[in-house]
C-alpha cells in the first residue's frame, strides 16, 4: 500500500467507502436511494427494469409507489439499518439490505437499499423454502383457526350410545337457557369439556369461559380468587392487587369445578353472590356488580354431603337447577371403539404420524376393564401404548397395564377369565346386566359378530340371545357387527 495513503486515513475511509458502494452496486440486483422524506432520488436501471418502472418516471416518487413492501421508510424513520431481509414483490422475492445515509451532524437524510444476488443459483434453494415455508404456514394458521373455532362444540364430546346421546340431549337444553347446572359424574367422565361446550353453544359464547377448581387451590386462598383483592388494599406478599374470577367471568360464565370440596364459609359467600349477583373485593369497600352464569360439576354425592351438613342445603338447590349425569365409561362400554379411534387420531396429529388401528382383540380388552378413570384414563392408557410400540395396529399385549390383559389365544375368550373384571357397581341389578353386557359382547366378537355362533358358544338360542341384547339396549351392537 503506497505510504501516502496510510498518513491519509480520510482519503482512505472515503476510498473505502466507494469501493464498498462500488462492490454492492454490482453484485446487487438493484440499487435504490431514497431522500429524508422515503421519496426516490436514484434508482439503478437494472433495478427499475426488474420492477418494470422508468427510471427517470420514479424520481421524486414515494418509495411505495415504485416497490409497494418496500421498508425504506422506516430505515429513514428509525435511522436503524435493516441488513437482511426478503422483499416479496408482486412476481419475485429479492434478498435486501437497506442503510440509513447521516450528514456529516450525522443527521439521516436518506437511506439506500441494495436488492442482492436474487439470480444467484445458490440462492434458489433458500428462496423456495421460503416460499414454502410461507404456503405451509398459512395452512397451519387456518387449521389452528378452525380448531379453535370448533373445539368445545357438543361434537368434540365422543359417544353415540343411548347414555351418551341423553347427556348431550340435556347439555343442549342447558345451554339455551340460563339457569345454573350441576354436572355430576366420576373423575374423568368429561364434566369439563361438557360445560366448556355448554358455554360454547349458548348466547356467552362470545364472552369468556372461566374455571375456578375447588379441589386444586389452597382454602386460605379461595377467596382471593374469586373476589379478588383491590388495589388500595392493606397486601402481603401474596397478596398482590388482581381481579378475581367472578370480575373475569362478566357476561360470561363461571365454572365450579369439583364444588363440593368448597370450604363451608366460602359457600355462604359464594351463594351471596350467586344471589345478588355482587361483591366486594378484599380490602375495599366499593361494590362490584356482576352478571355471571353458573356451571359447576362434583364427583362427590352431594345430597350425602348436604345430609351430613358438610355442604349447605341453600347453595345446593342454588346450583342444582339443571342437573346432567354423566355415566362412567363402563356403562356406556358401546362407546369405547369410537373414543379409541378419536384418541389415536389426535395423538397422531400431535406426533404428526399416522392414526393407529386398534385390533378387535384390543377392543374387547378395553371393555373389560372397569375404568376407574373414565374417559382421561383411557386416552392417557392409548397414549402410553402408541409410545410403547411402533406397530400400527394396536395388540392385547400392548395394554399390559389393563388387568386380564395378555390372553392366550387358544383360551375361550367367553369363559368367565381374568378377561371380565368384576362390575365396579354396586347396585346389584345394573352388576348383573353389566356382567351379561360383557359376556354376550365378547361372545359375539369371539365370533365374528354372527350371532348365530355366539349364542351356540353360549349354550343358548339364538332368539334368547336376539333378547338379551335388545333387554341390555345393544341394539347398535347387532347393527354394527351384522356387516361384518
Ligand atoms: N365423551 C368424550 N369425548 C371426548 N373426549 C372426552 C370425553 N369425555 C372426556 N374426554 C376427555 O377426557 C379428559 C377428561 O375430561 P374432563 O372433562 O376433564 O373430565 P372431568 O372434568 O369429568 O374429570 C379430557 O381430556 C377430555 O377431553
Ligand atoms: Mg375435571
Amino acid at each position: 500500500m503506497p505510504p501516502d495513503l496510510l498518513e491519509n486515513p480520510a482519503l482512505l475511509q472515503q476510498l473505502a467507502m466507494q469501493s464498498i458502494f462500488g462492490c454492492f452496486e454490482r453484485l446487487s440486483e438493484g440499487t435504490i436511494i431514497v431522500d429524508r422524506r422515503a421519496r426516490v432520488v436514484w434508482i439503478n436501471d437494472r433495478y427499475a427494469s426488474r420492477l418494470r418502472v422508468d427510471p427517470v418516471r420514479a424520481i421524486g416518487q414515494d418509495v411505495e409507489a415504485i416497490i409497494p413492501n418496500s421498508l425504506m421508510r422506516k430505515v429513514v424513520e428509525t435511522g436503524e439499518p435493516i441488513l437482511l431481509d426478503l422483499l416479496e414483490t408482486a412476481d419475485q422475492t429479492f434478498l435486501v439490505m437497506r442503510m440509513p445515509i447521516r450528514d456529516g451532524q450525522d443527521q439521516v437524510i436518506g437511506a439506500i437499499g441494495f436488492a442482492l444476488l436474487s439470480h444467484y443459483e445458490s440462492l434458489l434453494p433458500l428462496f423456495a423454502k421460503f416460499s414454502a415455508l410461507q404456503q405451509e404456514l398459512a395452512t397451519a394458521n387456518r387449521k389452528l383457526q378452525e380448531a379453535r373455532r370448533t373445539r368445545y362444540t357438543f361434537s368434540s364430546f365422543i359417544g353415540t350410545s343411548p347414555a351418551t346421546l341423553e347427556v348431550k340431549r340435556l347439555a343442549r337444553r342447558a345451554a339455551q337457557v340460563q339457569a345454573s347446572v350441576l354436572l355430576h359424574g366420576e373423575t374423568g367422565t368429561g364434566k369439563e369439556l361438557l360445560a366448556h361446550a355448554i358455554h360454547a353453544a349458548g348466547p356467552r359464547a362470545d364472552r369468556p369461559f372461566v374455571v375456578v377448581n375447588m379441589a386444586a387451590i389452597p382454602e386460605s386462598l379461595l377467596e382471593a380468587e374469586f373476589f379478588g383483592v383491590s388495589p388500595g388494599a392493606y397486601t402481603g406478599a401474596d397478596r398482590r392487587p388482581r381481579a378475581g374470577k367472578f370480575e373475569l367471568a362478566h357476561r360470561g360464565t363461571l365454572f365450579l369445578d369439583e364444588v363440593g370440596d368448597t370450604p363451608l364459609p366460602l359457600q355462604a359467600k359464594l351463594l351471596r353472590v350467586l344471589q345478588e349477583q355482587e361483591f366486594e373485593p378484599l380490602g375495599s369497600n366499593r361494590v362490584l356488580r356482576v352478571d355471571v352464569r353458573i356451571l359447576a360439576a362434583t364427583s362427590r354425592d352431594l345430597e350425602a354431603m348436604v345430609a351430613e351438613g358438610r355442604f349447605r342445603k341453600d347453595l345446593y338447590y342454588r346450583l342444582n337447577v339443571l342437573r346432567i349425569p354423566l355415566p362412567p365409561l363402563r356403562h356406556r362400554v358401546e362407546d369405547l371403539e369410537l373414543l379409541c379411534e378419536h384418541f389415536l387420531d389426535r395423538s397422531a396429529l400431535q406426533h404428526g404420524t399416522s392414526s393407529r388401528e386398534i385390533s378387535p382383540e384390543a377392543i374387547s380388552l378395553l371393555r373389560g376393564h372397569a375404568w376407574p378413570g373414565n374417559v382421561r384414563e383411557l386416552a392417557n392408557v392409548l397414549e402410553r401404548a402408541v409410545m410403547n410400540t411402533d406397530r400400527s395396529r394396536l395388540e392385547p399385549e400392548d395394554f399390559p397395564e389393563i388387568p386380564g390383559g395378555v390372553r392366550r389365544p387358544e383360551e375361550d375368550p367367553v369363559r368367565p377369565g381374568p378377561a371380565i373384571a368384576p362390575p365396579a357397581v354396586v347396585d346389584y341389578r345394573k352388576a348383573l346386566a353389566e356382567a351379561e353386557r360383557r359376556i354376550l359382547t365378547l361372545a359375539l366378537e369371539a365370533s365374528q359378530g354372527r350371532v348365530v355362533e355366539a349364542a351356540r358358544r353360549l349354550g343358548i338360542g339364538r332368539a334368547t340371545f336376539y333378547k338379551r341384547m335388545a333387554a341390555l339396549q345393544m341394539n347398535s351392537k347387532i347393527r354394527d357387527m351384522s356387516s361384518i
